[in-house]
Formats: structure tokens, C-alpha cells, sequence
């Protein structure tokens, strides 16, 4: 991700989620070696983006969205198998995140993409009050 595409990103967050990163934010963290965002692109259009956080051997999935005129052309998959091979290349053993129990749409593309339920987080959001999926995925 640059810091122009963190401009279309910003908005996507808002558009999507109840605590959006600002375009500050998501500058100063593709700043950071940790870190790891990718952008999609759908003819030269922003079409999504998935960003991850990278500590020792493990990876937490902070976000991955599509704007709507995107969604269900598999955009959502591509940015999620750039992930995973991005956590292969720097020798993570594990990635996780979590989800919205409603979110079922996301809940369904990490199940295709391999990805292991392993626990549920009671109340775990707010804004509405939600509980939390707990996913993980082995990559060794
Ligand atoms: C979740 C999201 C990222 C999926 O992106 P997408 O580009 O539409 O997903 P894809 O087209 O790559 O779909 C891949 C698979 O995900 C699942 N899926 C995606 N959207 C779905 C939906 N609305 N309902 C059920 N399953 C869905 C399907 O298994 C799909 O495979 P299929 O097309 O072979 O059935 C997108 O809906 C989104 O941006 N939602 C809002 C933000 C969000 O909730 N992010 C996750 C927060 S943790």
C-alpha cells in the first residue's frame, strides 16, 4: 500500500467498519516493518485492501475489505492468499484475527481459505455489542 492508496483505504474503512483507521493511522503504520498491506486493483481501480501485523512468528489480520461494486468477484480471496503467501515468505507459523459472529460473508471466505475456527470472544465488540470469532491458520 502507498500513502496515496491509504487515501481510498481510509474511506473504505469508513464505509465498512464502526472504528475505521483514518488515513493517519494506516500512514504511519505501512511506515512500520511489521506490517504488511496489500491493495487490489480492479482495472486500475481500488477495489480493497487487506492489512496484517506482523510480531515474531505470528501475523493478526487487522482488516480486509472490498468496496461494494467489487465484492463477490473474488477479490476478497486474492487479498487473503497474498496475505498468506506474504506470511510464508517471512516464516510465520501462525496468522489469526477475528470477526463479527454476523459477519457472515467474511466468516465464509476465511472457512474457504483454509482458516480454523478456534474460539469465540464474548461482547468482544461495540458499536453494536457483538461477540467475536476467534480464526487461526497454521502456516508450518
Ligand atoms: C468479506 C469481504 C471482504 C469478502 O470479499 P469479496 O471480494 O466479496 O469475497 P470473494 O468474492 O473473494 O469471495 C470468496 C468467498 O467468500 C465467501 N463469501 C464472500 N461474500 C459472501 C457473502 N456475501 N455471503 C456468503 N459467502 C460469501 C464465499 O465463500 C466466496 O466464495 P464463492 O464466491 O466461491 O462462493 C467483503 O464482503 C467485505 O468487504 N465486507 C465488508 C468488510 C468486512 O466485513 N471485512 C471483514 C472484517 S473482519
Amino acid at each position: 500500500m502507498t500513502k496515496e492508496s491509504a487515501v481510498y483505504t481510509a474511506e473504505l474503512e469508513k464505509l465498512c467498519f464502526s472504528a475505521p483507521w483514518s488515513e493517519e493511522i494506516l500512514c504511519e503504520t505501512i511506515e512500520q516493518s511489521e506490517s504488511e498491506f496489500f491493495c487490489a486493483f480492479v482495472d486500475g481501480e481500488f477495489a480493497g485492501y487487506a492489512g496484517m501485523l506482523c510480531v515474531l512468528d505470528e501475523g493478526q489480520i487487522c482488516n480486509v475489505a472490498v468496496c461494494p461494486p467489487f465484492r463477490r468477484m473474488g477479490v476478497g480471496e486474492a487479498l487473503m492468499q497474498a496475505q498468506r503467501e506474504r506470511g510464508l515468505a517471512r516464516g510465520l507459523s501462525i496468522m489469526f484475527l477475528e470477526v463479527r459472529a454476523g459477519n457472515t460473508a467474511a466468516q465464509r471466505l476465511y472457512e474457504k481459505m483454509g482458516w480454523e475456527k478456534v474460539g469465540v470472544r464474548r461482547n468482544y465488540y461495540s458499536n453494536p455489542r457483538e461477540d467475536g470469532v476467534l480464526y487461526n491458520l497454521y502456516l508450518q
